[in-house]
């Protein structure tokens, strides 16, 4: 499960002086490390130079409102939107030559799309382990972590069931595990308690809980903080592009002032009140 090819050149690479062009900027291993992130979506500049380090064992939370750019940070962290400038490093490897994939699990922010493959629940889960198979049916050690990832969400007794017989909180936390089947070092995940009842975001809170105590790295999107407050280490909070905060979760100041609850506040002086106040509105 260790053998998956670390520096496997591709063979379209082309020679590049890596040295000279890719500075030191991960000294550390982080998990994720991105700098100066430029990125340009249908001739629209939509990250504008952003910063963000997710350092080993930290959860971090990505917050903003909607349209702040939080989804296309993450998927041009999992390179899914490229970059137009800046530096992106996955554990100390810069982007381009980065292959260890298995390393991070990836949830996106859930689409209303319903697909109509009629995919079993373990079926599902089990794609999440393709990233660590070689060629080849599935081994004793695939089907336990899967096993052990239907079990963490609370939902083994449904591995027979289609997905598309789930409620959307299930059906997330399908997601989830198929995420974690791959048993990750990284977990990126996007607006995971979107649309998701309460006992399922109470599950998932458990979940993640338990993935930060053995020792995993987890980068969240959310829309508010609820029930996962307790576990944040630091908030970044993106606005039109650009990182706004980076540091403590902004305190719980009720609905008002959670990302997404969109404000227009034309004469706000930036320096005329305290930080907090004006990061999420
Ligand atoms: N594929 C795309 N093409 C053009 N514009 C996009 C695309 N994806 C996102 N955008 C725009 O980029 C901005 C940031 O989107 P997104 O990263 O999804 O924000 P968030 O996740 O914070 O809501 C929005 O204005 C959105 O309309
Ligand atoms: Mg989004």
């Amino acid at each position: 499960m260790t053998d998956h090819p670390r520096e496997v050149e591709e063979t379209m690479a082309t020679e590049e002086p890596m040295a000279a062009e890719e500075p030191d900027i991960a000294p550390a291993a982080d998990p994720i490390s991105l700098r100066g992130a430029t990125a340009t979506l249908g001739g629209r500049p939509v990250l504008r130079g952003i910063d963000l380090t997710v350092r080993r064992g930290e959860l971090v939370a990505l917050l903003g409102a909607n349209g702040s750019g939080k989804s296309t940070a993450v998927r041009s962290i999992v390179g899914q939107v490229p970059l137009s400038g800046g530096e992106l490093a996955l554990f100390g490897t810069p982007r381009r030559r980065f292959r260890d994939w298995a390393r991070i699990g990836y949830v996106p922010q859930r689409t209303t799309a319903a697909s109509g493959v009629p995919a079993t629940v373990r079926e599902v889960v089990s794609a999440g382990r393709l990233a660590r198979r070689r060629f080849g049916p599935p081994r004793k050690a695939d089907r336990a972590a899967v096993q052990r990832a239907l079990e963490l969400v609370g939902m083994a007794d449904r591995a027979r069931d289609p997905v598309s017989a789930l409620s959307g909180g299930q059906h997330q936390r399908v997601l989830i595990a198929r995420a974690l089947a791959g048993e990750p070092e990284l977990l990126i995940m996007d607006e995971p308690m979107a649309g998701v009842d309460l006992a399922s975001q109470e599950i998932l809170a458990g979940t993640l809980r338990e993935q930060v105590a053995a020792g995993a790295t987890v980068l969240l999107v959310l829309h508010e903080l609820g029930p996962l407050e307790p576990l944040i280490d630091r908030a970044v909070v993106l606005r039109d592009g650009c990182v706004v905060h980076d540091g403590p979760p902004p305190e719980a100041v009720g609905q008002h002032a959670l990302p997404g609850h969109d404000h227009v506040h034309p004469h706000a002086a930036p320096d005329a009140e305290p930080i907090r106040t004006g990061l999420l509105t």
